[in-house]
């Protein structure tokens, strides 16, 4: 399985401390942020990664993480995307990167407190279709949510102003090859942007779309409050062994 992760993106909810810097690399307490998806991988033995990058310092990213020595890596891979035409957009610059395998994709600004390793252990075992990894929340209304019945997805919907449960879809999500054919296939929403929450629903209309829920905190990064409360939880807790 290889490794993606989304660090494209304008951050625009961040301005202006990400008018002449890339959101990934803030300081999220004693760490630049993109550490934290990079260090959740090679955790669960996914050492085959791919960044994404965007915006205008996109040649940090290159001096900052070099060829991934700080993590034990010996190669990172390095792609661009041009404004910020959603997360699936992004994700889809990565096909010839796959080569056909199976892929866990974390959004750039997703930190979490403990590590992923038997969620992708499941998904090795699935074989096929998709896996997303979901977290109970007070403020689901920020995220995708998922409509639950028993242990099925029924569906997602991005930013619900009603959310149908608590649970927000965490930015780890788990795909088979197909993924770029579904991309190929999506139409902007009302934001503009190719939705990854789209991606995922068409994995639920082929009935091959599974769960599990997150141990330990999760937090995204993409907010004034949201990255003061990241910092705060890695300070207190630390995250992925970091
Ligand atoms: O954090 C989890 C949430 O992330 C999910 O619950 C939502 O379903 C999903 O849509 C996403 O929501 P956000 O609106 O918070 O995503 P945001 O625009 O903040 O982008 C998150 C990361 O994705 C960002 O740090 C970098 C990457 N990204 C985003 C865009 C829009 C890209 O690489 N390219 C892009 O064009």
């Amino acid at each position: 399985m290889k490794g993606i992760i989304l660090a494209g993106g304008l951050g625009s909810r961040l301005n202006p401390l990400t008018k002449i810097t890339n959101k990934h690399l803030l300081p999220v307490y004693n760490a630049p942020m993109i550490y934290y998806p990079i260090q959740c991988l090679v955790n669960a033995g996914i050492k085959d990664i791919m960044i994404v990058t965007g915006g205008n310092s996109a040649g940090d990213f290159l001096k900052l993480l070099e060829n991934g020595r700080e993590f034990g890596l010996k190669h990172l891979d390095y792609t661009y995307q041009q404004g910020e035409g959603g997360i699936a957009e992004a994700l889809g610059l990565c096909e010839y990167f796959a080569k056909g395998e199976s892929i866990c994709v974390v959004l750039g600004d997703n930190i979490i407190e403990k590590n992923i390793c038997k969620a992708v252990d499941d998904f090795r075992a699935q074989k096929d279709g998709a896996k997303v990894i979901l977290k109970e929340v007070s403020d689901p209304e920020r995220f995708g949510v998922p409509e639950l019945d028993g242990d099925k997805i029924l569906n997602i919907v991005e930013k619900p102003s009603s959310p149908k449960s608590s649970y927000a879809v965490t930015g780890i999500y788990m795909y088979d090859n197909t993924v770029f054919d579904i991309i190929k296939t999506l139409k902007p929403s009302d934001r503009g942007e190719l939705e990854i929450t789209d991606v995922n629903n068409a994995y639920i209309d082929k009935g091959n779309l599974t769960w599990c829920e997150l141990e330990g905190w999760w937090t995204d990064a993409d907010t004034f409050s949201s990255l003061l409360h990241a910092n705060n939880l890695v300070a207190d807790t630390g995250a992925n062994n970091l």
